[in-house]
């Protein structure tokens, strides 16, 4: 079962609409008020019995469970509708990448830094691309790591890209661009690194067998190419496993 974010949205409002209209003309007849607690959790009863019927991951289900609940209890809480404004706008400096492209922000860990570095020294001087660079939790220890080679971020999320740029600051080795990930020529790199979502992999490696030169290294940071084998994949000791997928061209 598909489970886009649009099917999410259907499978929501089918169990809103299902209750209100039976709920709406229920105390509309008997002359109560609707009782919106009990009725935000019937919502929520249906949309868990719907996600599940649809086999839905089981945090689809939850939120699915928990959603019009939540917004009952936000609603009680009279904030002030203004912050609720301000809160959209902050997420989406954040996670602009997560709405266009199904990108969220996190982050790569130290011990998958250590084995990037590990990997990039035995290369000697690359010239170094972080697909979708977010805080430059990658680049950053990687520049001080490595002053030789040269790193390049491309990230499209505003407050993202900007609190990375301040991170970057005072490396002259880091080149951080607020820009879309489409956009890179990835020709320009010895070594394209990438930690996005199994969403864009098809159309990357599309991008990568298209501008990737030959003798260069395409890595996948938890997410394989879908159809093409490694080369050599890397298991970082971490929990969770986030392994290496890499690609040589
Ligand atoms: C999972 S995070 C990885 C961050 C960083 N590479 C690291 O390893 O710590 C993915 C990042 O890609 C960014 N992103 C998503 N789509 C993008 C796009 N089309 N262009 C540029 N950046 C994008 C997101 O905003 C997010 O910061």
């Amino acid at each position: 079962m598909n489970s886009t974010p649009m099917r999410q949205f259907a499978l929501q409002g089918a169990a809103v609409i299902l209750v209100l209209s039976l709920a709406w003309p229920y105390f509309g007849w008997t002359a109560e008020a609707l009782p919106w607690l009990q009725t935000s959790l019937a919502i929520g009863l249906v949309a868990l019995v719907f996600a599940t019927l649809t086999r839905q991951p089981w945090w689809w289900r939850a939120i699915h469970a928990g959603f019009m609940p939540l917004i009952w209890f936000t609603q009680s809480l009279a904030i002030e509708p203004a912050w609720f404004l301000v809160a959209f706008v902050l997420l989406l400096l954040v996670y602009r990448g997560a709405l266009s492209g199904q990108v969220p922000l996190y982050l790569s860990n130290k011990e998958t830094v250590a084995a990037l570095a590990d990997l990039l020294a035995e290369r000697g001087n690359s010239r170094f691309l972080d697909l979708g660079a977010g805080l430059g939790s990658t680049a950053v220890p990687l520049a001080d790591a490595l002053p030789e080679s040269q790193f390049t971020g491309y990230e499209n999320a505003p407050l993202t890209w900007l609190v990375g740029r301040f991170f970057a600051l005072g490396r002259p080795n880091i080149r951080w661009r607020w820009d879309d990930l489409w956009q890179a020529n990835l020709g320009e790199y010895d070594v394209v690194y990438a930690f996005l979502s199994p969403a864009p992999m098809a159309k990357l490696w599309a991008k990568v067998e298209a501008e990737m030169s030959p003798g260069s290294l395409f890595i996948s940071n938890s997410f394989p190419v879908p159809g093409a084998a490694p080369s050599h994949i890397i298991e970082v000791d971490c929990t969770p496993a986030r392994p290496l997928y890499c690609y040589e061209r």
